[in-house]
């Protein structure tokens, strides 16, 4: 089954080819607007995101995120964030107290502002913009703070290019459907499909030359999704967050 939005979703890829094409701002306010159309907790609307056009800045967040070529070429660098201060502001005005120190409202924020990212996304490729998403934002969380001049309980969680492609994305097969569909219940009886998907992916030639390094001795194994997402998860992934965000007032109780 299919039409034009599902045909759509499908022909996504990550880009990170750009011409130097500007997008207009008129684009971004329509992406943005789109991206508001998604569903929202309570409609709290819990998320900002910054757009950034000016050069030096976007080599700063280039810097920042372990110097993503893609980020210094793309005209638009957006930093999403999860936003509980406008809540803070509007409880203030009204006389409460916003109770933002629970893991369920960095949850909901999280939430919010994936669902509005990814709406944009959508209707960014909708109008042949490409875009890839940079959790590399999250590398130095505290110096896109001071950059984008974000107040207490705003924080980056995803910066995203924006741009017009280089080339047609390549599409990266997902895994199958039966591996993340489950009907009336869970079913752990996933290795057949997975190896599947591992040799699908092998035969796109995606890791020739890119392999995650294994950290320990290992004898020579089939080089796929399998291996490549074990030896990812097998490191620890930006420890500094929990600190961060409790700077940034995410008491997370
Ligand atoms: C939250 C998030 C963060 C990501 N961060 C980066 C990043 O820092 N740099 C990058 O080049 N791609 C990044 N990606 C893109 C993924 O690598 C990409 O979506 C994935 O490999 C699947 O490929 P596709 O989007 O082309 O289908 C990110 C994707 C997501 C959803």
């Amino acid at each position: 089954m299919a039409n034009t939005t599902i045909e759509l979703m499908h022909e996504h890829g990550s880009v990170r080819s750009y011409k130097s094409d500007p997008v207009p701002r008129e684009m971004i306010e329509t992406i943005v607007a789109a991206g508001q159309r998604a569903s929202t907790s309570f409609n709290f609307q819990m998320y900002s995101v910054i757009a950034t056009m000016d050069d030096e800045k976007r080599t700063q967040f280039m810097a920042l995120c372990g110097g993503q070529k893609h980020i210094g070429q793309a005209p638009v660098f957006l930093t999403w964030c999860a936003d509980l201060s406008r809540l803070a502001r509007v409880s203030d005005v009204q006389g409460y107290t916003h109770e933002a120190g629970y893991m369920e409202n960095l949850l909901l924020a999280v939430v919010d502002v994936s669902l509005i990212m990814q709406n944009a996304a959508l209707s960014a490729e909708s109008l042949g913009l490409g875009f890839c998403y940079i959790g590399a934002i999250r590398n130095s969380p505290q110096e896109v703070i001071d950059l984008l001049a974000l107040p207490e309980l705003v924080f980056p969680i995803c910066g995203m290019t924006l741009g017009w492609p280089e080339n047609p994305p390549r599409i990266r097969p997902r895994l199958p459907l039966e591996a993340v569909l489950h009907w009336e219940a869970y079913d752990i009886n996933d290795r057949e499909s997975l190896e599947a998907y591992d040799r699908e992916m092998i035969a796109t030639g995606i890791y020739r030359g890119r392999q995650v390094s294994a950290g320990k001795d290992k004898p020579e194994t089939r080089y796929g999704w399998m291996e490549h997402s074990a030896r990812r998860a097998s490191k620890v992934l930006r420890p500094h967050l929990r600190e961060a965000l409790l700077n940034a007032g995410f008491e997370m109780k």
